[in-house]
């Protein structure tokens, strides 16, 4: 007999069916309505609190009522996957979903397949469980029995399928699921070239292991942890304070300083510094229009030149100059532009040609459009959605190609620089700007086309002309 992967709800979710049919679910004091599924369905509710299994949900009387019902409540991040071992139906695994559309699936492996770990799976303990994760998954497994997480560390080694079947290793019914969420992966062992050659695309292999989790983990999208303002330690410490307290020993003042400088008079750019607000809040009677806009991108963001030079005795490589300093003269930063009010721009996303001085439009439909400016109206708790919402994307690969271990940090160092440019040209103009902390890395990744380690967002910034004049001024 073989384990049974099953659905099922996730224990803090409770479930209710009227005699219509209609489902809503209660998670934390909050009732989400999920849908009709049929009258008859209160009665099976029980069976997704218990585990119905995966096979069961998509034939025979399930097709239309429950099978619907779980796929719907997994798109809701309310259910989860259990393996469980044959005869005394003991969980062997917890698969935990990250993304919305994550459904089990086991990819198709032969005897002869080789497998090994990929390079980004790791195991770690979570609470009193044992988790193994990869920025790469779409879900996290919770490893309930040891034997099962040994069975997986041996695959730090190729191994065939075969052999992992034939020792009845514990992992051996898992392994087509980890193969799907590219925690193991298949390799030809003819191929010597190294492993971290041979796992994913070309763009992979340019990422440190702790800059792609740190990636994945600290953005939206890829991960189900909860994320933002939520303050998870009150209660626990008390807050540091807003100004560090002051090293003991004698101070030196600086006001006489200044004076003695002869600049009692504040610098245009100090001037500029202390009137730069963050604006969320945008005059819907009259957007920005689309010369305010060039301008702006002009001023911060245009390529100014271009030439190819051997930096540091290494190789040839072409830079760029740009208004605003990068780590390297990298400039791996790309601006996408979800334009919702733009005077002389239809609504729509745009990539702006930094070399070209243009805005290409991508062709994306409305609702992907909605689903950012919301995206950024929601980070901003703004009362409508920003006129135009400028996603910074990274071409990680600019970056990791030359610098090894910080190449992620820097490329938010970079997200700082251009961030605080913006905010001052926006000042400077009379428009108003926002920086978002938050950013959908697998919307983008959906949107785009384009797979979420080869370019993706890293910052978020919302431009237009504020609905009052100082921003600040309340
Ligand atoms: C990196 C960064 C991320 C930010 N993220 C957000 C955000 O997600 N939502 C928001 O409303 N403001 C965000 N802000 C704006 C800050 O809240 C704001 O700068 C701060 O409250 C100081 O106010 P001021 O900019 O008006 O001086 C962010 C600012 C920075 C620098």
């Amino acid at each position: 007999m073989r384990p049974v992967l099953c659905a099922r709800l996730y224990p803090h979710v409770a479930l209710e069916a009227d005699a219509a049919g209609q489902v809503a679910a209660r998670l934390n004091d909050h009732w989400l309505s999920i849908g009709g599924f049929g009258a008859g369905i209160a009665e099976r509710l029980h069976d997704l609190r218990v585990g119905v299994p995966l096979a069961a949900l998509t034939s025979g009387r399930n097709s239309k009522g429950l099978g619907p019902l779980a796929m719907r409540l997994a798109r809701h991040g309310l259910m989860e996957f259990a393996l469980k071992a044959p005869g005394d139906g003991e969980d062997l695994v917890i698969i935990e979903p990250q993304t919305a559309d994550y459904w089990p699936a086991a990819a198709a492996l032969e005897d002869a397949d080789i497998l090994v770990l990929s390079r980004f799976a790791y195991m770690r303990r979570r609470g009193s469980e044992m988790v193994l994760e990869s920025p790469r998954a779409r879900a996290l497994f919770r490893l309930c029995d040891p034997q099962i997480a040994a069975a997986i560390a041996a695959l730090s080694t190729p191994r065939s399928v075969r052999r992992l079947r034939r020792d009845g290793s514990g992992a051996s019914p898992l392994l087509g699921l980890l193969a799907d969420c590219q925690i193991v992966f298949k390799v030809d062992v003819a191929n010597d070239i190294g492993l971290r050659q041979v796992e994913g695309d070309e763009s992979l292999v340019f990422w440190d292991f702790h800059d792609l989790l740190f990636h994945a983990r600290s953005t939206e999208g890829r991960q189900a942890n909860p994320l933002g303002g939520v303050y998870p330690h009150l209660g626990f410490a008390a807050a540091p304070p807003a100004v560090r307290p002051a090293w003991p020993g004698k101070k030196i003042g600086l006001r006489a300083g200044a004076a003695a400088d002869g600049h009692e008079e504040l610098l245009p750019l100090a001037k500029l510094l202390r009137e730069r607000v963050s604006t969320r809040a945008f005059d819907a009677a009259a957007p920005i229009t689309i010369a305010e806009l060039a301008r702006f991108l002009e001023n911060t963001a245009r390529v100014l030149s271009k030439e190819t030079v051997d930096s540091d005795g290494g190789p040839a490589f072409e830079y760029t100059a740009r208004p605003y300093p990068s780590a390297g003269a990298s400039y791996e930063l790309e601006l996408y532009l979800a334009v919702d009010k733009c005077d002389g721009l239809a609504r729509g996303f745009y990539h702006y040609d930094a070399g070209q001085h243009a805005l290409v439009p991508l062709g994306v439909g409305t609702a992907e459009v909605r689903a950012l400016l919301t995206g950024s109206q929601f980070a901003m708790d703004a009362p409508a959605v920003p006129q135009i919402s400028i996603i910074i994307a990274a071409r990680f690969g600019r970056v990791s190609w030359k610098y090894s271990a910080l190449a992620y940090a820097l490329i938010l160092k970079d997200v700082g620089v251009l961030t605080q440019t913006f905010y001052l040209m926006a000042t400077q103009m009379g428009l108003g700007g926002c920086a978002i902390g938050t950013v959908d890395i697998d919307l983008f990744a959906k949107i785009t086309g384009i797979e979420f380690h080869i370019e993706g967002p890293v910052g978020q910034f919302a431009l237009g002309r504020p609905s009052q004049w100082p921003p600040g001024a309340t």
